[in-house]
């Protein structure tokens, strides 16, 4: 794969259509979402969190401008979810209040995490969107390879 055009491509989309992309990550989601997403994803995150609307991200560099907080928080529940990991295996923790900095790039892991994230969105929109006479809807998600683990383990076929 080549690696450095399929990024700047990915990059090129997230310019100019950040609609189509937002959509692609959202929807690759959770396969209950896909009929309501537009506002269920929303309302429920605010409805099961106390302190109400997650903050406006501030340092969102894969994901458009303009994708809320709340989209972000449910985004990051199923990456949690995906490879079975907590939010602290991504981001960094501030060394005063050893609370996770969620904005801060200081966890390698995160830009890791970011690279995966347009590997994931090219594998939807080039690849499987393209696919002569696909036959199953289902996006790829970071669970299809990760299924529960930081580390995809390679797949040895049972022997006969
Ligand atoms: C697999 C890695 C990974 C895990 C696990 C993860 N995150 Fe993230 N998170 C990211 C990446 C990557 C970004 C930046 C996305 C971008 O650049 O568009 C991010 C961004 C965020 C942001 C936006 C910060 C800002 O202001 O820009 C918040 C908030 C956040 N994550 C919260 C969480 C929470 C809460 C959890 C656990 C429920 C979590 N994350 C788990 C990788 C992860
Ligand atoms: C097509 C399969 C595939 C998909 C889809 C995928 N990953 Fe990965 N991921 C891998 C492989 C393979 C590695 C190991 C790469 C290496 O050799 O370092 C990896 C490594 C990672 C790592 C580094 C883990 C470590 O050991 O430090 C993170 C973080 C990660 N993936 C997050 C994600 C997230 C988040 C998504 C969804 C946005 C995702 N991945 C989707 C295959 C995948």
């Amino acid at each position: 794969m080549p690696r450095p055009s399929a990024r700047s491509a990915a990059l090129f989309s997230a310019t100019l259509l950040p609609g189509a992309l937002v959509c692609a990550f959202l929807a690759a989601q959770a396969p209950t979402a896909q009929a309501p997403a537009t506002q269920a994803p929303a309302t429920k995150n605010q409805a099961s969190q106390p302190g109400g609307p997650h903050p406006t991200p501030t340092n969102l560099k894969v994901l458009p401008k303009g994708t809320t907080g709340d989209q972000v928080d449910a985004l990051m529940r199923q990456y949690n979810g995906d490879l079975g990991v907590e939010c602290s295996f991504c981001h960094a923790q501030n060394p005063t209040t050893h609370e996770d900095d969620y904005p801060s790039d200081g966890n390698p892991e995160k830009e890791q995490a970011r690279y995966m994230m347009y590997m994931t969105a090219d594998l939807n929109e080039k690849y499987l969107n393209d696919m002569p006479d696909r036959r199953y809807a289902d996006p790829i998600t970071c669970g299809t390879c990760h299924r529960g683990k930081d580390h995809p383990s390679v797949f040895v076929p049972a022997t006969k």
